[in-house]
């Protein structure tokens, strides 16, 4: 995981960034007690993010690809509108139970609708139109996770990619999953259909918006 910023630099962005819910530092907690790759999840900064883009958009319609243990969901959740909803697609049955856990106790589980299983079969299912696009799975279908929401998402709409620097691997992809988030980010660049940056934030986020 690529950290770009010195700690107290990190601190100083922290403390002068919107307070979080205290159901968040119980996540966080969690994953680094149960989970062997606690820093998969996404994390205040990136959370931030969302949630200005949901609040800017008018949002109300979002969808995860790969939810782990629920940060994101649940950031995007609550910046979502009382009849707002935020699809989580992810792999794992139990993160899901958990991830429904979370989301009772901060009182936001009617906005919460889980589909457990692969994203891919997920997304075919799901109807448009989406708002925001927040995909954050296996990075080797990055590029089928991108044409897949790109179907989803209303004209204006957003799709957000996490990990598009892969810690640096993308200058000199070498494994199939820099390679692949490498491809999408030169598709994306390349993509007439949208507007786009490169953030190098935590370890870099791409935002486009469809055009
Ligand atoms: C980086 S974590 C997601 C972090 C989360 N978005 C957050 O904000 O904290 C990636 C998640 O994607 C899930 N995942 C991996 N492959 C998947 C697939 N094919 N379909 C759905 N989820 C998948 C993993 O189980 C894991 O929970």
């Amino acid at each position: 995981m690529l950290e770009l910023l010195p700690q107290d630099i990190d601190a100083y962005c922290r403390s002068h960034t919107s307070a979080e819910a205290p159901i968040f530092k119980e996540i966080i907690d969690y994953t680094n007690a149960s989970e062997s790759n606690p820093q998969m999840l996404s994390g205040y900064l990136v959370g931030a993010v969302l949630q200005l883009l949901i609040r800017s958009l008018g949002a109300t319609r979002v969808v995860e690809v790969g939810s782990f243990t629920g940060f994101g969901t649940l950031k995007m959740a609550e910046a979502l509108p009382p009849e707002g909803e935020v699809h989580a697609l992810e792999l794992e049955a139990s993160r899901g139970h958990k991830i429904r856990e979370f989301a009772r106790q901060a009182g936001w589980e009617s906005k919460v609708k889980l589909h457990i299983g692969p994203a891919l079969e997920s997304l075919q299912e799901l109807a448009g139109p989406f708002d925001l696009a927040f995909i954050d799975a296996d990075k080797e279908n990055y590029p089928n996770y991108y044409a897949a929401c790109k179907a989803l998402i209303r004209r204006g709409g957003v799709i957000v990619i996490d990990n598009a620097l892969f810690s640096g691997d993308v200058l000199d992809p070498q494994q199939p999953a820099a390679r692949a988030i490498d491809d999408t980010n030169t598709f994306i660049a390349d993509d007439s259909d949208v507007a786009n940056v490169l953030l190098p934030l935590r370890d870099g986020l791409m935002i486009a918006q469809l055009l």
